[in-house]
């Protein structure tokens, strides 16, 4: 185990720890923080690239990242799945057994595929050229290249892959619009926005959460499905979406 392993494993938050212990999250946490090839089901050369991702700056950022949004995006699936029961994905998301690990794993690793990433396009604070930008939007489907080689990761994979879709087929890689975006997918892109909105970053101080509500709000219908930003407002108003700052 690197050192930055260690630095990421001391600094989990104890509000998270709560959350995830119920799903046995640390054995899982400690695999996908250790990776083997029985894990990711690939070869040598890919764990290690996956590896010397995760021990890097941005390797770290990703990870802290994605466990930011492990509990929030598991409290918004609980109740858009609770306030929907008829909905005909969500009958088949409860049919899955293993559908919350599967939640955690796409949330802590939604971001994996930066590592196919110059990671000097990652750290750059100001506005990117086009040929970045295409670079950065490589990132869902090089996730699954990752991803879909583990027939463990399938649920999983839903997130990674369509987390930067837009409920007006306007995101990417696949353009889907509207509920052709997977359920787990349109629920994580709110949960995603919002950590990164209320998050300190190297270019941007953290937002209120007024603000960042207002933002997520104003994009209800083009970037994001209604249905999950109306789950989203009910869980601002009751107080139980977490923040960087909260934890
Ligand atoms: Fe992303």
């Amino acid at each position: 185990m690197t050192c930055e392993h260690i630095r990421l494993s001391d600094t989990i938050p104890t509000h998270l720890t709560a959350v995830l212990l119920p799903f046995n999250i640390h054995p899982l946490l400690h695999k996908l923080i250790m990776p083997d090839t029985r894990v990711w089901g690939t070869d040598v050369d890919t764990t290690k690239a996956i590896d010397s991702f995760f021990c890097s700056n941005e390797g770290l950022a990703v990870q802290e990242h994605g466990l930011r949004t492990v509990p929030n995006m598991l409290a918004m699936t609980d109740l858009y799945l609770a306030n929907n029961p008829n909905d005909e994905e969500v009958k088949n998301i409860l049919k899955d057994p293993l559908y919350k690990r599967g939640i955690m794993l796409g949330s802590l690793l939604h971001d994996i595929g930066k590592m196919n990433v110059d990671p000097t396009i990652l750290r750059y604070p100001g506005e990117l050229t086009r040929e970045e930008r295409i670079q950065i939007e490589t990132h869902p489907a090089f996730a699954k290249t990752l991803l879909e080689k583990s027939p463990n990761h399938t649920r999983a994979l839903e997130i990674p892959y369509s987390h930067h879709e837009k409920w007006n087929g306007t995101g990417y890689p696949r353009g889907l619009f509207g509920l052709s975006i997977p359920l787990l997918a349109r629920i994580f892109t709110v949960a995603d926005v919002w950590d990164a909105l209320t998050s300190v970053r190297p270019y941007q101080h953290a937002w209120t959460e007024i603000d960042a509500n207002r933002h997520i709000n104003s994009l209800s219908g083009t970037s994001f499905d209604p249905k999950v930003v109306d789950i989203f407002n009910i869980m601002c108003e009751s107080k139980l979406l977490s923040t960087q700052e909260g934890m």
